[in-house]
């Protein structure tokens, strides 16, 4: 599918493409998302099918401009004062659904809430703003797979199921948005992500961190398999084997093994880190296809501290590294 600079008449016709129910992937400030006319309920079932996703799992209603908060959802105190703060900026917000909220039933999977948020991207808030209204958009990797941080991932995960593919290099945070539930008396996080937790207690105090539930889960994105590379990953990696290859963070050259080697962040920081992570992870992964030719059978990753960012980093290496069926 073609990739397009996001120049001013590529986002007009980007904006003309999701006017007409197409599909169009576009940069965000944590990965590039697949956006359709959140209120189009045939562009919305686009979006299901190029992923693959199960249909329980709700999609973000992308916005540009504040008032487009009020004819949603039913936002309070909390939502607003998080919203002063951190839009534009990775941290979604569910809310319960406006009254007269034109999201399509779909998009929002037939729950009562819709998860909100306003990117922090030129190009993503020039497309919303020349489009005028909300555009779903989740990752635009097929469903269960490594996010996207590049217009190339885009192409090679959707290749034909996009119409148009605005390329705006790569993303800066590298991990998806942090997913804040608002919609009972105590916030809780959905999903760590760009917005750190000690971000969000410094306005509100004390902030929950939802408890993974497989059979039931609150957030349907969360399920255990997720962001699955192809190759088995081992966490928390004191060295590697010879047919490994090692993710690192931080110094490493103390750490031993190593068919290949990568480094998250060799100083040791956990933003560039994420920024890293899904694109390092792909070029670790072989597929089948490649593997005779590669040394690595798995990847070994190094531990990486639980605070901050490092809270959505362990987040997206424990889902990579869970059982799966293997390919
Ligand atoms: O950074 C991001 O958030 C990216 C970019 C493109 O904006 N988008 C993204 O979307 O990661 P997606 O669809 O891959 O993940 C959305 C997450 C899922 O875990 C989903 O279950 C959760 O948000 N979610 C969406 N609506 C929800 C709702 N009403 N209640 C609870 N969780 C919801
Ligand atoms: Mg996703």
């Amino acid at each position: 599918m073609p990739i397009v600079p996001a120049s001013p008449a590529m986002i007009a016709k980007a904006a003309a493409l999701l006017r007409d129910g197409k599909l169009v992937a576009f940069p965000t400030e944590t990965v590039y998302g697949l956006g359709g006319d959140a209120t189009n309920d045939r562009a919305i079932a686009n979006i299901f099918e190029a992923k693959g996703r199960p249909e329980f799992n709700p999609l973000i209603a992308h916005i540009a401009d504040m008032h487009d908060l009020d004819a949603l959802v039913i936002s309070n105190e909390t939502a607003r004062r998080l919203v002063e703060q951190f839009w534009p900026g990775p941290l979604t917000l569910v809310l319960p659904k406006a009254k007269e909220c034109p999201v399509s039933l779909l998009a929002s999977a037939g729950l009562d809430t819709l998860a909100v948020r306003m990117p922090a991207h030129p190009v993503a808030l020039d497309l919303l703003r020349a489009f005028g209204g909300p555009v779903a958009a989740p990752s635009a990797n097929a469903s269960g797979k490594l996010s996207p941080t590049s217009p190339q991932h885009v192409a090679e995960s959707l290749n034909d199921k996009v119409d148009l593919i605005l390329d705006g290099g790569q993303t800066i945070v590298g991990v998806e948005s942090t997913v804040l539930d608002l919609t009972s008396p105590k916030a809780t996080i959905l999903r760590p992500g760009g917005v750190t937790q000690e971000q969000l207690e410094s306005i509100l105090g004390p902030v929950r961190l939802s408890v993974h539930d497989e059979t039931a889960p609150k957030s349907p994105g969360m399920l255990s398999s997720h962001y699955a590379p192809h190759l088995p990953l081992r966490l928390n990696a004191s060295s590697a084997a010879d047919d490994e290859a090692l993710l690192c963070f931080g110094p490493d050259t103390h750490v031993k093994g190593g068919a290949m080697r990568l480094n998250l962040s060799a100083k040791g920081d956990l933003k560039e880190a994420a920024a890293n992570l899904f694109s390092m992870l792909r070029q670790l992964d072989q597929p089948p296809v490649h593997r005779s030719i590669f040394v690595h059978r798995s990847i070994a990753v190094m531990p990486i501290p639980r605070t901050g960012l490092g809270m959505a980093i362990n987040d997206r290496l424990q889902r990579a590294a869970a059982p799966r069926i293997l390919d």
